[in-house]
């Protein structure tokens, strides 16, 4: 049985004085949860700040991007490490706001899930497909060439651990969800291709979020997929009390 991992990208939201307050309510909330894994992904300027607010309770922390290279002349990046000594055990890498906005191809994910594995956090690997791309049927291609280029040369033994996000990029933000059988379907697809590129005991060990305008209200039915493993949640996570009905979901 694969625990389930709900995490909150906070996305550019919350400065560092809003971001402590609302660490803090999600803490009181969800600060004693042990049956599902709770993780906050604020900007990298609150990390520290949500590292003190959410000490000595169960919740854990994540940043939203890194860079891959250990350290150097890299301007404006932050490396693995960085985040680790920060406080960090999680790393969302490939959002489809990175993808699209930042130039980040499957190339720049996979060095990056590479760097994360070495410096020993746990990668939130996203993938998904545009509404363009689902209308023209070819959802499962776009998934499985993001899935290939993300792990090419990653060893089955390193991904052991590693976390999938599905975000369908139009149900992003958009209050447009994916229905429980879509969801479901890409989720299986999923696991399935990671069967065939990091063996049937990672994959089935794998756990598979799914992303894209969960709320409390559709949460619960999406968590009782068979393959749907958690929820990588955006709007909904700024707030404590929706955040926590999500979790309460799982
Ligand atoms: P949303 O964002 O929940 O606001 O749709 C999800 C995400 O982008 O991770």
């Amino acid at each position: 049985m694969r625990k389930r991992i709900v995490a909150g990208n906070w996305k550019m939201n919350m400065n560092n004085k809003e971001a402590q307050a609302l660490a803090k309510d999600v803490a009181k909330v969800l600060g004693n949860v042990t049956d599902v894994d709770v993780v906050l992904c604020p900007t990298f300027t609150s990390i520290s700040a949500v590292a003190d607010s959410i000490e000595g309770s169960s919740l854990g922390l994540g940043a939203q991007n890194m860079h891959w290279e250990e350290k150097g002349a890299y301007t404006g990046e932050i490396s693995a490490n960085m985040l680790l000594t920060a406080g960090c055990r999680f790393v969302i890498l490939g959002h489809s706001e990175r993808r699209s906005y930042f130039g980040e191809t499957d190339e720049t994910v996979n060095r990056k899930l590479k760097s994360a594995i070495k410096a020993g956090l746990t990668p939130i690997v996203c993938v998904g497909e545009t509404q363009e791309e689902r209308e023209s049927g070819v959802t499962e291609k776009i998934i499985e060439t993001q899935v290939r280029g993300a792990l090419e040369g990653v060893a089955s033994a390193d991904f052991d651990g590693a976390v999938v996000a599905y975000e369908p990029v139009w149900a992003i933000g958009t209050g447009l969800t994916a229905s429980t059988e879509q969801a479901q379907e890409v989720h299986a697809f999923i696991r399935k291709l990671l069967a065939s590129i990091v063996g049937e005991e990672v994959a089935a060990k794998t756990r598979i979020q799914y992303g894209g305008s969960m709320k409390p209200a559709n949460a619960a039915e999406l968590l009782g997929q068979p393959d749907i493993d958690g929820g990588l949640i955006g709007g909904a996570a700024l707030d404590a009390e929706s955040f926590a009905g999500i979790v309460n979901a799982s």
